[in-house]
């Protein structure tokens, strides 16, 4: 299993140092969708890291967010966000990473998170433990929901259909706040190593998340869907946490469901 780390890291090492390159010329965007934009380092960067992955795998299926798919013909699939947080990307907001990830019989075993401008690498492989930068990392032991800082994203598709923000009122109001930074993997690789005691997110790809999934159960985290369902990587629906406040987390979420308000919304004064 080593090999496909290994080799994991390696890709995106030189995938993230394309991206590095293509961030500090300020490229272009254009729209996928009304809200969803992709730029030439997207299709760059995935180019790239589907090209390295048939020449050492060419018997794995791929699937990539912006069309490099294959498939193969083992029992190996990879999971490729060839640069996750596009709309940071964009802006110059400094905050995207390359992910990668491969599953064997629909079971995740590798994963990579790699942040270029921090020169920031997240591992794991399954039964191996999770490392930033070959230091092995863990979540936190943040004990209650009052002691929690959590981190969220919203969808770019369909977005005016998503819930999320009864939910984030929730979570704001009850922990120490909730980032929104725009890289659900980088979220994911933060809950991993500590930074982050919790993440959820409504309408995830299995790209976004596939590699973060790995690391957060191999840093001692739990991952479910918002009611507590198994995780999946095909999600769509994720919720990632440190474990102890985990069933705190998905009893205020039931409440959110159910329309029970810990802490009303505050009414707009009207002149
Ligand atoms: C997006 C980012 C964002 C999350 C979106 C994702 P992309 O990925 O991870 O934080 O909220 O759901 O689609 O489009 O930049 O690869
Ligand atoms: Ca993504
Ligand atoms: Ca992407």
């Amino acid at each position: 299993m080593a090999s496909y780390l290994e080799t994991a890291v390696d890709i995106a090492r030189e995938a993230g140092s394309l991206l590095s390159h293509y961030y500090e010329r300020r490229v272009a965007f254009e729209l996928k969708g009304d809200f969803d934009l992709v730029t030439e380092a997207d299709r760059a960067s995935e180019k790239l890291v589907v090209e390295r992955l048939r020449s050492h795998f060419p018997s794995h299926s791929i699937v990539a967010e912006e069309g490099g798919n294959h498939e193969g013909t083992s029992e190996f699939r990879w999971y490729v966000d060839p640069l996750d947080g596009t709309t940071n990307f964009a802006h110059g907001f400094p905050m995207f990473n390359v992910t990668l990830a491969v599953e064997q019989a629909g079971e995740l075993i590798a994963g990579v998170i790699f942040d270029p401008l921090r020169q920031e690498m997240f591992a794991a492989e399954r039964g191996g433990g999770a490392y930033l930068n070959n230091r092995r990392i863990h979540v936190s032991r943040a004990p209650r929901l009052e002691d929690s800082l959590f981190a969220t994203g919203f969808p770019s598709a369909r977005r005016h259909k998503s819930i999320n923000v009864h939910f984030f009122h929730q979570v704001a109001m009850i922990t120490h706040g909730v980032r929104r930074g725009g890289s659900a993997a980088l979220d994911l690789a933060y809950v991993a190593s500590g930074r982050l005691d919790a993440f959820w997110e409504f309408g995830l790809n299995p790209w976004d998340q596939a590699a973060g999934i790995l690391l957060v159960h191999e840093a001692g985290g739990r991952c479910s869907g918002m009611k507590g369902e198994p995780v999946s990587v095909r999600g769509p629906h994720l919720l990632a946490s440190n474990g102890t406040i985990h069933a705190q987390t998905l009893e205020l979420f039931d409440d959110v469901f159910n329309g029970r308000y810990r802490v009303p919304l505050p009414q707009i004064p009207q002149p």
